[in-house]
């Protein structure tokens, strides 16, 4: 058990081996590797069955050949392609070859998949995911219906419970203390009392998620605002590959929640105002199981030149009208219930409106293969460990495949597991400031005293709106300049806020203003990877460098906090760049 080492009014102490930040796929898949030879806490933001891992819903990759041929070499070409030759390969293979492992032991520890008639796991089709170097979709994801996320929370949380994983659930991890530029623990608050809570760990692993709610239009829970991966940058540890953001192509039309890219991979077709399949013209050999990037570019390319649907012309369709409706039932249950609930359309009979939402981070705080984090020159930060989507290892460069991300918390969340205790183990407790949680008091202190006039529901919608107008599918040096500024209007007028709760208990409008903080923090890095960034890649697309550029640009951007303002990017970020690791595959034009 946790020793709780002291505890004053508001402060209590807590110290473990092993801290886990975040009780999402990644948080508890090395949650469960850590196991319970050393004492291991998990906090979390979110009751753990709440996180976003439950988003990706149509599956997760391995290369199992379950029901036609496949190989691991396979899998890591069509990520490294995925990710337009931004992907680390040495990480890739990895991915791709610890896959069926991964699989095997979700399956052992009760994951209900899909199986095929002769009782094997069964797998279907995903965009990006080919047979021999793209020849041909192939049969890669692994399921459980439309609901392969929320099976891997449960599962992997019933497997913590059983084995007497200590949980801190809704505690809000608001610093990560560092002494002498070592990790020594977290501040977290906690949301039901409104106490602090320090927390002392030999190892501490990052599992936090990622930021969606930069923008307006996304897949992404009101919670994930990057808390972690804020904390981080604050600390001094640089942000990796952050102008790669993911919008994920079919949103539902107005409201940007998810419907599965399994929708397509089952046989779903997209569809314009006048019922052309259009994805033949932009990708002929695999058409609506290109990759994320390319469908959603050619869908908002639709509505730009005018052949999207409704009465503002402003969406594409889904259509899955001519699958039968037992297939529907039997693998789309949940997508095909949202279009019901949400837009009164009946997916048997009608086509659903659809269009990009933001999905996912393919950037985050930089990591190894061994799930390190990584700061100045690729230095390892001993201790500090990070996995899931607030981490770049970089296995998505600058497209991630649908069900890598699965994949991805599975892999590198029992990596994060394995290493974090095998350091825990020989390792002392970096000292604990006995000041450790003034910075969180000050914070919160400030917000609570602040008597300003600006609403953070204001602001926040504000930010939302101009990343959606300014930094989405397309971009330009003039959009991103006019988002930089208003990010800086934002900050000016972040200090003249207010809020209306002065109590301890259940406290969201104080929560809210600290993780404006954050998102205003993690827009601004965005934008400026996005304007430094002069070629086109992957999700990132400069309609003013049209071109991907590999002389200048195959490598990695590093966004890092400076004390001054820095000349190059007019604010206290500075930007560095480091190259990409290449294994096997040079890159070569991107066709599908
Ligand atoms: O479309 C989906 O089911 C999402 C999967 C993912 O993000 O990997």
């Amino acid at each position: 058990m946790a020793e709780k080492v002291t505890a004053d009014e508001n402060i209590t102490y807590h110290s473990f081996d092993v801290l886990i930040v975040g009780a999402g796929g990644a948080g508890m898949r090395a949650a469960i590797e850590a196991g319970t030879d050393l004492n291991v806490g998990v906090v979390s933001k979110l009751f753990p069955t709440r996180s976003h891992t439950g988003a990706a819903q149509g599956g997760m990759a391995a290369a199992l050949a379950n029901v036609e041929e496949d190989n691991w070499e396979w899998h890591t070409f069509d990520t490294v392609k995925g990710g337009d030759y931004l992907v680390d390969q040495d990480a890739a293979e990895i991915l791709a070859k610890e896959s069926v492992q991964a699989v095997i032991d979700l399956e052992n520890m009760g994951l209900p998949f899909n199986r095929t008639p002769d009782g094997k796991i069964d797998q279907r089709r995903f965009g990006g995911h080919t047979r021999d170097h793209g020849k041909a979709p192939v049969r890669r994801s692994c399921y459980a219906a439309d609901r392969t996320g929320h099976m891997i929370l449960q599962t992997l949380y019933q497997n913590c419970v059983k084995l007497g994983i200590n949980f801190f659930n809704e505690f809000y991890v608001l610093d990560l203390v560092m002494n002498d530029g070592k990790p020594a623990g977290v501040v977290a608050y906690e949301l039901a009392t409104g106490d602090i809570h320090v927390f002392q760990a030999k190892s501490i692993v990052f599992a936090t998620g990622g930021f969606g709610k930069i923008y307006k239009t996304t897949s992404n829970a009101h919670t994930l605002t990057g808390d972690g991966v804020a904390i981080a940058f604050r600390r001094g540890i640089p942000l990796e590959d952050m102008e790669f953001y993911q919008f994920h192509p079919t949103g539902l039309a107005g409201l940007g929640i998810l419907l599965s890219e399994a929708a397509r991979g089952e046989g779903g077709i997209l569809r314009n105002a006048s019922g052309e399949r259009f994805m033949e013209r932009y990708a002929p050999t695999i058409k609506d199981l290109a990759p994320r990037d390319m469908v959603a570019r050619a869908m908002a390319n639709e509505v730009r030149e005018g052949r999207g649907g409704g009465p503002n012309k402003d969406y594409v369709f889904l259509d899955l009208t001519h699958l039968e409706p037992a297939v529907i039932d039997a693998k789309l249950p949940d997508i095909t219930e949202f279009a019901r609930t949400y837009l009164g359309v009946e997916p048997y009979t009608e086509q659903i409106p659809v269009f990009p939402t933001a999905h996912y981070a393919m950037g985050g705080i930089p990591t190894n293969i061994k799930a390190e984090v990584l700061s100045d020159n690729d230095t390892v930060i001993p201790g500090l460990y990070a996995a899931g989507e607030c981490a770049c290892v970089s296995v998505h460069g600058a497209n991630r495949l649908g069900t890598n991300s699965l994949l991805d918390i599975n892999v590198f969340g029992k990596r994060a597991g394995q290493y974090s205790v095998e350091y825990a183990k020989t390792a002392t407790q970096v000292p604990m400031p006995e000041n450790a949680a003034d910075d969180v008091i000050a914070m919160i202190a400030k917000v609570r005293k602040a008597k300003g006039k600006e609403k953070i529901a204001q602001l926040r919608k504000e930010l939302q709106e101009t990343m959606d107008k300014n930094a989405q599918v397309f971009r330009t040096e003039e959009t991103l300049n006019e988002a930089l500024e208003k990010v800086a209007e934002l900050r000016k007028r972040y200090e003249n806020i207010s809020i209306q709760d002065q109590g301890k208990r259940f406290n969201t409008d104080l929560l809210e203003a600290i993780e404006l903080g954050f998102l205003l923090d993690l827009a601004e890095v965005t934008v400026i990877a996005c304007r430094e960034r002069r070629e086109s890649r992957g999700a990132h697309l400069r309609e003013d460098y049209t071109e991907r550029d590999d002389k200048k640009f195959m490598v990695h951007s590093m966004v890092y906090k400076q004390e001054k303002i820095e000349k190059n990017t007019g604010t206290n970020m500075r930007i560095g760049w480091k190259p990409v690791v290449v294994t096997n595959y040079q890159p070569m034009e991107r066709k599908y």
